[in-house]
């Protein structure tokens, strides 16, 4: 038996998988093709930032239009594709799974989904990007038993999301908050979904199944599954006085901590950053300023005793809770985000593509030989 003797990277630490001009980590800062997330969160818009993933250079005032009305078409839904994920329980279903199933029923429907032309993909980058959004909506309308409100062409896709999900208009506040968690998770170089997007596509699948895959992969709490386990984490310490019983019994038992930790950033998320401002003005105006000041001690004890700061997910889970967002939501927001770099990240891989196919190390016995049901 052969065996493999070369260096092995668990979890893939150390390998660089492929090169990409998508976006970078460079001594803790995030480029999205070479724009820092500071100045794109400062300055930019969600689809602003769709052009510059897609296009490797921001839009002029008319292409930005062009881009915008084409999305925002796009997050209305056939009668066809109604019928069809109306027909998908929503009952006591996570609606990741639920999302997940729903870009599969669109494939269904989409009579190009196999296409390799590039136009077709083109087309279809743009239908789901826009469509992600209106299908969190959709879920939270269809488990309400309310209908989606029409898209509002003069409006973001931001603000139309949030007056689909609530059923009320937002306020400008509300619809920059959110515009800009929606730049903040838009792409993040090879983290675990985007390569697992981009593994599914390197075997030429199709762009839906990629999406399907990265959903899959996003879902999990050690990736984009961790902002609704903060939340979770808030309400079971429950005030500002518990914080530190809490987080020496999580600690002793060794739990992980949501929303804390991160393969590349040792030194801070510079997205957690933007996002804990944001948190402490929104809690404070929603009455939710104790829930601010526990994440905040939280903070400042991880740091004291495991040197370990938060993530993308930790405030995110406070902004989106101060919007009155419910908690199940905050995973398939960052997919509806996110979907716009995987998609730069699949199409750049078709681009000079190369099946991913590493080696595992063996380490199981070898020399077995069948033997009949008597003699096992
Ligand atoms: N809470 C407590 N300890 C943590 C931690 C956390 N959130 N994150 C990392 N650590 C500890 C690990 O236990 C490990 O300690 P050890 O060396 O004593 O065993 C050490 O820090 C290194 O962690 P490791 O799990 O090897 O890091 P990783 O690079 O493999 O994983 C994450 C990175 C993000 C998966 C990890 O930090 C984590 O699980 N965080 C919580 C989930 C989360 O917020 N995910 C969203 C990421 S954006």
């Amino acid at each position: 038996m052969q065996k493999y003797e070369g260096a092995m990277d668990r979890g893939l630490e150390g390998v660089v998988a492929c090169s990409t001009a998508v976006s970078s980590i460079i001594d803790a800062t995030l480029f999205y093709r070479g724009f820092t997330i500071e100045d794109l969160a400062a300055h930019s818009s969600f689809e602003e930032v769709i052009f510059l993933l897609w296009n490797n250079r921001l839009p002029d005032k008319e292409e930005l239009q062009v881009l915008q009305q084409n999305l925002l078409s796009n997050m209305s839904f056939s009668d066809a594709e109604i019928l069809q994920l109306k027909a998908l329980p929503v009952k006591e279903v996570h609606p990741m799974a639920w999302l997940r199933t729903a870009i599969s029923v669109l494939a269904l429907l989409d009579p190009k989904s196999q296409s390799t032309q590039k136009e077709d993909q083109l087309f279809i980058r743009n239908a789901l990007t826009g469509k992600m959004l209106s299908l969190v909506a959709l879920f939270n309308c269809l488990r309400q038993g309310r209908d989606l409100l029409p898209i509002q062409k003069e409006y973001s896709m931001a603000w139309n999301f949030l007056n689909c999900l609530q059923g009320e208009e937002p306020t400008e506040e509300q619809t920059k908050v959110f515009d800009t968690c929606l730049i903040l998770h838009a792409d993040h170089s090879l983290n675990c979904s985007t390569f697992t997007a981009r593994v599914t596509a390197s075997s030429l699948s199709d762009m839906y199944s990629s999406i399907v895959s990265a959903i899959g992969a996003l879902k999990g709490p050690l990736h984009g599954g961790a902002n609704e386990e903060v939340l979770k984490t808030l309400k079971d310490i429950g005030s500002v006085d518990n914080v530190e019983a809490w987080l020496k019994n999580a600690l002793a038992n060794k739990y992980k901590i949501m929303g804390f930790g991160h393969r590349v950033y040792k030194n801070g998320d510079p997205r957690a950053k933007v996002l804990k401002s944001m948190s402490q003005s929104l809690c404070e105006k929603s009455g939710n300023a104790h829930l601010f000041e526990m994440s905040n001690l939280l903070e400042s004890l991880m740091k004291k005793e495991k040197n370990i700061l938060p993530n993308v997910d930790f405030y995110s889970a406070t902004v989106y809770y101060s919007l009155g967002i419910t908690s199940d939501l905050f995973t398939p927001i960052f997919a509806a985000s996110r979907i716009s770099g995987w998609l730069a990240h699949i199409l750049e891989q078709w681009e000079d593509n190369r099946i991913y196919r590493p080696k595992g190390q063996w380490r199981g016995k070898a020399g077995q030989l069948w033997k009949p049901f008597d003699q096992r």
